[in-house]
C-alpha cells in the first residue's frame, strides 16, 4: 500500500488559522445574533488603491484583442514589473538589487514555504519564537526537525523574542545554516534596528549561512532610519534571500502578488564542495513548478510604483496604523503592556494568562477575534496578536466591546 510523508504527522492537527477559523465559525454558527468582529488573521479589508482598479482595467481590455492578448508570462515575471521593483523597492535605498534577481510570485506565504526545498535536509534552522508558523511547519514537513516536545521540534534552534531582547533576538551562539527573520515582525509588530541586522548579516557570512528575510510588512515602517530591506546592509547580498509582498502593501489579499529576491552573489557547496548559485537554483525550481502571476495582476501591482499609486498605498497603510495606534492606546488604557502597531499593522499584547483562553473570552463575551499567541510558539504563550486590518468603524467597536468584556 502507498504510504505517506510520516513527517506530517509530527504536525499540530491544523494550521494555525485553520484551526481558529474553525472556532470561530462554530462560534457564529451556535450565536447567529450575535455579530463578530475580526482582528485576528492578517487580511486586509479596505478595496485596493484606484490605480490597481485602473491597471486590472486596462490590461483585462488588453486581453480582449489577438493584437495585445497575452499567454504565458516569463516565470520570473514581466520586466516592467521587475524594473520598478529594482528600481524603486531596492535601489532607491541604495540597495544593489538588478531586475533580473527579483522572481515574481503569487505570495510570499508560498515563496516561503516553498524556498527551503532548495537546501539540504541535514540544513541547520534558526527560526524565531513567537513565529509566522509556515517556517517551521514547512522545514517539520520536509523532514528537518525531530519529533514536537513540548511545544518544540527537536533540532531547531529557537531564537526567543521577548520583552527582555526588546522582541528581536540576537544570533545565536551556536552555528546554524538557514535562519528566518521577519521584520516589521509578525507576530510582534518588533523592528530590527540597523546594528541589528548588522549583526545578524555577519553572523550569517562568520558561518556561510543564508537569511531568509520575511519583510512582507516593510510598507509599515514609520521610524526613520529603520532599514525597510535587508539589502541596505553591507554584505548581504552575499547571505540572504528577501520575501516582498502587494498583499498588506496595496491589499492584494485576494488578488496575489509578491515577490523573492534571489542575489547572483549568493552562493552554498553541494556535499562534495562545489559551489553553486542559490538563483541558479531557485530559477530551476521556480520555472519547473510555477508559470508565472498573471497579466492584468502583474500590471496592477506596477501601478503601486507610479506616482498616484505611491500616494495612494501610503494612504492606506496609514489607515491601517491610525487602527493600530487607537488599539495600542486601548489596551493600553486597559492596564496591559503592548509593543507593535507603530511600524506594523500587528499589536503584540502582554495578557498575563493563559492565551486559548483569553482568546476564547474575547470571542465569547465581546464576539472579537483575536489570534492566540501560543499559536505562534511557546513564546507566545501568555500574549493575543490583533491586527489593525479592518475599517474604523469596526475596530472602534470592537474596542468597546473589549473594554466593556475587560473591566
Ligand atoms: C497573518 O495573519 O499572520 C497573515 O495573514 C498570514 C499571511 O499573510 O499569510
Amino acid at each position: 500500500m502507498i504510504r505517506i510523508n510520516e513527517h506530517f504527522t509530527k504536525l499540530k492537527a491544523s494550521y494555525l488559522f485553520a484551526d481558529i477559523a474553525k472556532r470561530v465559525n462554530a462560534y457564529v454558527a451556535a450565536n447567529p445574533d450575535k455579530p463578530i468582529i475580526r482582528l485576528g488573521i492578517g487580511d486586509v479589508t479596505e478595496p485596493l488603491p484606484p490605480v490597481a482598479i485602473a491597471a486590472l482595467h486596462a490590461a483585462t481590455d488588453e486581453m480582449a484583442h489577438r493584437t495585445t492578448f497575452k499567454g504565458y508570462g516569463p516565470e520570473q515575471g514581466y520586466a516592467f514589473l521587475r524594473e520598478a521593483i529594482a528600481q524603486h523597492d531596492f535601489q532607491a535605498l541604495g540597495a544593489k538589487i538588478e531586475a533580473d534577481e527579483i522572481f515574481v510570485s503569487d505570495g510570499s506565504k508560498c515563496d516561503v514555504a516553498n524556498i527551503q526545498e532548495i537546501f539540504a535536509a541535514d540544513t541547520r534552522l534558526a527560526i524565531p519564537d513567537p513565529v509566522y508558523p509556515v517556517y517551521v511547519d514547512t522545514n517539520v514537513m520536509a523532514g528537518r526537525t525531530g519529533a514536537n516536545i513540548d511545544g518544540r521540534y527537536e533540532g531547531i534552534t529557537y531564537l526567543e523574542s521577548t520583552a527582555a531582547n526588546g522582541y528581536v533576538p540576537a544570533p545565536p551562539a551556536n552555528a546554524t545554516d538557514l535562519i528566518y527573520l521577519c521584520f516589521p515582525n509578525n507576530p510582534t509588530g518588533a523592528v530590527a534596528t540597523r546594528e541589528q541586522l548588522t549583526a545578524w548579516v555577519a553572523y550569517a557570512r562568520k558561518h556561510n549561512a543564508v537569511i531568509l528575510y520575511d519583510a512582507a510588512y516593510e510598507a509599515y515602517v514609520r521610524t526613520p532610519g529603520i532599514p525597510r530591506s535587508i539589502y541596505e546592509i553591507e554584505g548581504a547580498r552575499e547571505v540572504a534571500i528577501e520575501f516582498r509582498s502587494y498583499s498588506k502593501l496595496a491589499g492584494f489579499t485576494g488578488l496575489r502578488c509578491a515577490y523573492t529576491v534571489v542575489p547572483k552573489t549568493l552562493k552554498a557547496r553541494d556535499a562534495a564542495g562545489n559551489e553553486h548559485t542559490l538563483h541558479a537554483l531557485w530559477n530551476r525550481r521556480h520555472t519547473t513548478k510555477f508559470n508565472g502571476v498573471s497579466y492584468p495582476v502583474q500590471k496592477a501591482a506596477a501601478a503601486v510604483y507610479t506616482e498616484a499609486g505611491k500616494k495612494q498605498t501610503r494612504d492606506l497603510t496609514d489607515f491601517y496604523l491610525g487602527n493600530a495606534k487607537l488599539i495600542r492606546e486601548a489596551v493600553t488604557k486597559l492596564g496591559f503592556t503592548c509593543i507593535g502597531g507603530d511600524n506594523a499593522p500587528y499589536i503584540w499584547v502582554n495578557t498575563g494568562r493563559d492565551s486559548w483562553e483569553f482568546f476564547d473570552l474575547l470571542l465569547n463575551q465581546a464576539q472579537v477575534v483575536c489570534t492566540p499567541g501560543a499559536g505562534f510558539g511557546k513564546c507566545g504563550e501568555g500574549h493575543v496578536r490583533i491586527s489593525a486590518f479592518n475599517s474604523r468603524e469596526n475596530v472602534v467597536a470592537a474596542l468597546a466591546r473589549i473594554a466593556a468584556t475587560l473591566k
